[in-house]
């Protein structure tokens, strides 16, 4: 098989890359080791910053999230027994939309389908070769295990933390762990606030999210080891109700659950995001604690930066984006995870923080709350900086 750009990894960063590669002429092939189902119902992230939601609409993906997704101009913090909201479109005049990676995900293979565009799912053993030429290739078996090549010009790695891509690229590796994790659940329940709340709370962090009118999406910080057998639904219920109550009340309302699992937290940055013709994007390159809803945020950003790179290089042999790609993508990665490790650091109960460090975190939330100047230099990057 031959193509132009070689793709590893349908999730958000790989999917985006074929599409907008197709918007410009450029063929490619993306390659995904799990199945079509799995793929469309994978629950991940939920917040679309206005840079992602402005470009989606830009390239044609913008008719079911602008019917289906809830606009939020605003979040809270929690804290102290209060709601201290921060109020995006007043303080810059953006705002987030929130819209499940899933949903963005479905509409992504939808356009690929009708545009003709090739996912092969179920594949198995990829690997890439000869990166360091220009007819780099993948070799992988299919969905009916047969062995087979894709001879490209461009490989693009969107395969996630844990494909095979990085391994193929020296790098250097910043990596930082954190002692808790999130256990994420999705429940049948309408949701009873219009807006998310980051809580903390002494017995650690909460976070209130949705989906659609009926349906709630809850987050509670747990041990980073923490075993899911440990939480039968009441635990969690009751949980949730503890941290998030104010005044004696819960904003909280219970539903069958949906889906219910547990996230680690970690930033990671590997750089350089590329090595000969062989260029990371998303997940696979970078990673941030869920906390500041950034990853699939990045992943959009890498490939917008990608696809223009790529298009030059292939249509109009000029090397200057793909040179300058790596640097580029990664201020905006290190912004993003200055922002994460922030609001993570915030928000959390760290178990190994000292007396001192827990009034200072204190102090740090309250300063937020009530300084305008704070509660700008949030919203702006929780919108999305600019490009
Ligand atoms: P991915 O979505 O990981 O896509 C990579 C794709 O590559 C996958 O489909 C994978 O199956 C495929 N792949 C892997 N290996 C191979 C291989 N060898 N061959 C072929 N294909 C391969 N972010 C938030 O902002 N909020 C959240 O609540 C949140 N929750 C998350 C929960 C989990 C469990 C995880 C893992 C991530 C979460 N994230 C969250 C992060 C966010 O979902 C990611 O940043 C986003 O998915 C990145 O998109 P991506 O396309 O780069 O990678
Ligand atoms: C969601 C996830 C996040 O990581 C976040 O910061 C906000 C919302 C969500 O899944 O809805």
């Amino acid at each position: 098989m031959r193509t132009q750009v070689g793709i590893i990894g349908a999730g958000p960063a790989g999917l985006l890359l074929s599409h907008l590669l197709h918007l410009e002429g450029v063929e490619s092939v993306v390659l995904e080791e799990r199945g079509e189902d799995y793929v469309r119902q994978r629950v991940r992230a939920g917040v679309l910053e206005n840079t992602t939601t402005d470009l989606l609409r830009e390239v044609g993906l913008g008719e079911r999230m602008d019917r289906e997704g809830l606009v939020h101009g605003g979040i809270s913090l929690r804290f102290d027994g209060a709601d201290h909201r921060i109020a995006f479109e007043e303080l810059v005049g953006r705002n987030v939309t929130v819209y499940g990676q899933q949903e963005v995900v479905k509409d992504l293979i939808d356009a690929r389908t009708r545009d003709g565009g090739q996912i092969l799912f179920d594949i198995s053993e990829t690997a890439v070769h000869d990166i360091d030429t220009d007819r780099p290739r993948i070799t992988f078996r299919d969905a009916d295990g047969q062995p087979q090549e894709l001879v490209c010009d461009v490989i693009a790695g969107c395969d996630g933390f844990h494909g095979p891509s990085r391994k193929a690229v020296p790098h250097e590796a910043y990596d930082h762990t954190y002692p808790f994790a999130w256990l994420g659940i999705l429940a049948k329940a309408a949701p009873t606030r219009e807006e998310l709340a980051y809580t903390f709370h002494e017995r650690g962090f909460a976070l209130y999210s949705m989906r659609s009118p009926e349906i709630t999406r809850l987050y509670l910080q747990v041990a980073p080891d923490e075993d899911i057998k440990e939480w039968p639904d009441d635990r969690i219920w009751a949980e949730l109700h503890t941290r998030m109550a104010v005044d004696g009340e819960s904003p909280v309302l219970e539903g069958p659950l949906l889906d219910k699992g547990i996230t680690a937290m970690r930033s990671f940055v590997a750089t350089p995001m590329r090595h000969g013709r062989l260029f990371l994007a998303g997940d696979a390159a970078h990673i941030v604690p869920p906390t500041g809803a950034k990853g699939m945020n990045l992943a959009v950003a890498d490939v917008r930066l990608l696809s223009r790179a790529v298009t030059q290089l292939l249509q109009h042999n000029d090397s200057r984006l793909v040179e300058s790609y790596s640097d580029t993508a990664l201020h905006r990665v290190w912004k993003a995870e200055a922002f994460s490790w922030k609001m993570t650091s915030m928000l959390h109960v760290s178990p190994t923080a000292d007396a001192f460090q827990r009034q200072v975190q204190l102090a740090e939330l309250r300063y937020t709350a009530g300084s305008r100047a704070a509660m700008t230099a949030i919203a702006e990057n929780y919108v999305g900086l600019p490009w």
